[in-house]
């Protein structure tokens, strides 16, 4: 059985397999998804807003109501998409206005310019830098030691589970 979603930023239709996650469609759509953790439900860089039809995915697991709680732009509405499974039609989806930062050289790159969208952490969702603000050396500093956080983070979540 295949099911329907719809895309708001690209005003897109997008058909996947019942019981799909939501980042299959995503991936299907070329949207660019980070994916940091590897779809295991430990990072920021999935998550999407459900604007419709929440009650036709599947539930909140453990560990993504724990990954969503450290996100800072969290609404009631939010949802890993790697996490959420869809079982039913009426789903619409929009993505937070940004772009992940996953690697201290991905901004060491971009120091001296004007960040042409929001520049957001990979892992708590916070907006680093707002859009058409400045990249600083500052920024750079807040970021320091992200690979590593991120490399922590999943040998730890191996140990968990
Ligand atoms: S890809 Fe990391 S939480 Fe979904």
């Amino acid at each position: 059985m295949v099911k329907r979603v719809r895309l708001d930023p690209i005003a897109q239709v997008s058909e996947i397999a019942t019981n799909s996650n939501l980042l299959s469609v995503l991936l299907q759509e070329d949207l660019n998804v980070l994916k940091e953790c590897g779809g295991r439900g430990l990072c920021a860089t999935c998550h999407v807003y459900v604007k419709e039809g929440m009650e036709s995915l599947s539930g909140l697991t453990k560990r993504e109501q724990r990954t969503l709680e450290v996100i800072t732009t969290c609404k009631p509405n939010s949802r890993l998409a790697c996490q959420a499974r869809v079982l039913g039609e009426g789903v619409v989806v929009e993505l937070p206005a940004g772009m992940y930062v996953n690697a201290f050289k991905d901004i060491e790159a971009l120091v001296g310019r004007r960040a042409e969208q929001p520049l957001l952490h990979p892992v708590t969702g916070i907006t680093l830098v707002q859009e058409g603000k400045l990249i600083t050396r500052s920024v750079l500093e807040s970021v320091k030691g992200l690979d590593f956080d991120i490399q922590q983070m999943l040998a730890q979540s191996s140990q968990e589970f």
